[in-house]
């Protein structure tokens, strides 16, 4: 059946056929380029090339040319063997994804002549969860854009659609049981996200004039499921619980510890109404969605209502429960007992290990992948996704090249770096690392094109982590790969990042500079944050500057009342005639430019003269800055203080090097 299907992709190249295939044939891949290099991705585990080719347009006329079975010799799940000859072209599986997989590789071997190499491909995935989050609550898709994600995902060779489809901004999923959800939750009062959170925060009824946002339907999800399940990829659906749930209890304020709407983040673990309204809403999810998972957040709860609601209080010494993370611990384990025993499982963000992990939880793991670690050493399993490398709200290339984001800086290239397993687990415990994921949270994200520049190409790099092998991957042939993908995405009507003409880190940050006080002690009169420390005592006068981001490591981040106050010890009284520091600001994440700064020097270290003080106003925008404030002039001295203090907005203030000359 797969065979049939196959050989009419072959041999009637562009023509529909089927569904699945669909994708690669539209999205023109081989017909763009002549070159003999292979254009698949992700990259094999094992291909060989030999002399000649097949003519794919013999199976039209000679359909038993192409034979694809499945095998018993194949152990690996969803692996593949594929032998082209030219006469004839073999395809093997262990299971019908397998035989998916091959046809996906085949296809991307065909070449614009339509001629496939002679190769042999031997081949399995790395990681059984190769995943991708698409945030539907901070803006609505509709699943037009989810099914062209999915084809994308498909031709990635990648199986897990995990939908975040609750949150403050708005419910996404029809609830029978519970219409206000949908009635009401899903709708509020500011298309943009960021006009809605920093501005009222409020919901509207729907079909109300000043209602936005939207919900699937349980029909349109049933769909969803089914087109996905077509290509091989489980749909996770992600229910948030306790915490990211203003839209429900705007909607059902009796759930909160007041029982008053707009006052609580978090359900009320207290209230056995909240268990009744989550185990009822599971109920439906369970029914729409028949994915072994159940996602059900957990991240970020405040738990701040819960140290002084009466009804907290009492659960907390029936249940024996020590503080309010164990109350925290109590939910999961008694929603992810619920799910095991409808048959699923629990998945929850790395937060679930607070207060104790539920047993036979899985840990989606996104502070780092300590979380993931913790739960594998635990016996549990985990998936990561690890902000530093999976987390696609972020700047992919220069700031001022693209439009607002949450901050950071993920290029390409990083996201190619991410090597999940660490030397130091066993082999028991890298077993249970399932494998990875990207997120897209989409705060930042209003537009489908947006939403797509934001995915492509990292969705490419984040497909070959999960799939190739490390020895098997290539910085450089990637990129060559990518590139191609890119064009070929774009004729396809997608709206990849403009990897061609990628501007690359902060200049600044590929070179080391030279100046009087490199490698110079510094007094730090007020303390770092040791987050962001930067290497430490010595960030200041290392010689290295920072990039897009504060969290590569060569910024030092200050958020201590007073913020910045150190003084450097130049070694000797010397001739000076700048001193410098350059500070960021990206509003997301509170990081803002400091409204005051005040440069002086000394020759004893008691004594100093200021040389200079800069007074601004902070202002909060959409732009990441990169802004230096500092003295020219002639003066001699020792010792160098600079002082910066943060404005109106307080949060952090980040620096990277103090340059004297
Ligand atoms: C998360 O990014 N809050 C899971
Ligand atoms: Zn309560």
């Amino acid at each position: 059946m797969a065979g049939a299907c196959l050989h009419s992709c072959l041999s009637m190249k562009l023509k529909y056929v089927k569904g699945f295939l669909t994708l690669a044939l539209c999205l023109g891949l081989w017909n763009c380029s002549s070159s003999e290099e292979s254009r698949v991705l992700p990259q094999p585990n094992a291909m060989t090339y030999g002399k000649g080719s097949f003519d794919a347009s013999l199976l039209e006329r000679e359909p038993a040319r192409f034979r694809q079975t499945l095998v018993e010799g194949i152990t690996a799940a969803e692996g593949y063997r594929l032998r082209v000859t030219r006469d004839s072209i073999v395809l093997e599986a262990a299971d019908e994804a397998g035989l998916f997989y091959g046809q996906q590789t085949l296809r991307q071997l065909q070449r614009d002549n339509g001629r496939i190499p002679v190769v042999t491909v031997e081949d399995a995935p790395r990681f059984a969860w190769r995943g991708f989050m698409m945030d539907v609550s901070r803006h609505f898709y509709d699943t037009a854009f989810l099914k062209k994600q999915i084809d994308a995902m498909a031709a990635l060779k990648m199986n897990r659609l995990h939908l975040h489809l609750t949150d403050a901004a708005g419910w996404r999923i029809e609830i029978k049981a519970y219409p206000r959800l949908t009635g009401f939750a899903a709708w509020r009062t500011a298309p943009l996200w960021k006009d809605w959170w920093f501005g009222s925060r409020t919901y509207a009824e729907e079909g109300s004039p000043d209602a936005f946002g939207g919900y699937y339907t349980q029909q349109e999800l049933r769909e969803l499921v089914a087109y996905a399940a077509e290509r091989h990829i489980q749909i996770i659906p992600e229910i948030e619980m306790p915490a990211h749930s203003e839209e429900v209890l705007a909607a059902y304020p009796e759930l909160s510890c007041s029982g008053e709407p707009y006052k609580h983040p978090d359900f009320c673990p207290g209230r056995e109404e909240t268990f009744t309204f989550l185990q009822t809403v599971l109920d439906e999810v369970m029914d729409i969605f028949p994915s072994e998972y159940i996602h059900v957040g957990g991240d970020e709860a405040g738990k701040a209502a819960w140290k002084t609601c009466a009804r907290c209080q009492a659960r907390m010494k029936r249940e024996g429960l020590q503080n309010v993370e164990e109350l925290q611990s109590y939910l999961i384990r008694r929603m992810g007992a619920y799910l095991t025993s409808k048959g699923r499982r629990l998945l929850g963000w790395d937060e679930i290990l607070q207060g104790g992990l539920a047993p036979g939880a899985t840990v989606m793991s996104w502070r780092g992948i300590e979380g993931g670690l913790e739960a594998v050493k635990a016996g549990e399993s985990a998936v990561l996704t690890p902000g530093s490398h999976c987390y696609f709200d972020t700047y992919q290339d220069a700031p001022h090249t693209l439009p607002e984001a949450m901050g950071g800086y993920l290029p390409l290239e990083k996201v190619y770096s991410f090597e999940p397993i660490p030397d130091t687990l066993k082999a028991d415990e890298a077993k249970r690392i399932l494998g990875v994921q990207a997120n897209l949270w989409c705060e930042y994200v209003p537009t489908v094109e947006h939403a797509e520049m934001m995915i492509y190409p990292r969705l490419f790099a984040l497909a070959e982590v999960a799939w190739t092998q490390p020895e098997q991957k290539n910085w450089a042939d990637f990129h060559r790969r990518a590139l191609v993908w890119c064009a070929a995405f774009e004729e396809a009507g997608y709206h990849p990042f403009d990897l061609a003409h990628e501007f690359g880190n902060r200049p600044e940050a590929l070179t080391d500079i030279d100046h009087l006080a490199k490698g110079k002690p510094v007094t730090y009169h007020l303390p770092y944050y040791p987050g962001y420390a930067a290497g430490g005592d010595a960030a200041l006068t290392d010689g290295k500057r920072g990039g897009w981001t504060y969290g590569d490591g060569r910024w030092q981040g200050f958020i201590r009342r007073g913020r910045l106050d150190v003084t450097i010890d130049l070694g000797e009284s010397m001739p000076l005639s700048s001193i410098s520091a350059d500070f960021m600001q990206v509003c997301g994440p509170e990081v803002f430019l400091p409204a005051r700064v005040v440069i002086s020097v000394s020759d004893d270290n008691e004594n100093f003269t200021e040389l200079v003080v800069h007074e601004h106003e902070v202002v909060r925008d959409g732009e990441v800055r990169f802004v230096p404030y500092g003295w020219t002039g002639e003066t001699t001295a020792r010792y160098v203080r600079y002082q910066a203090q943060s404005g109106a907005f307080g949060g952090f203030v980040f620096t990277d090097e103090i340059v004297v000359k």
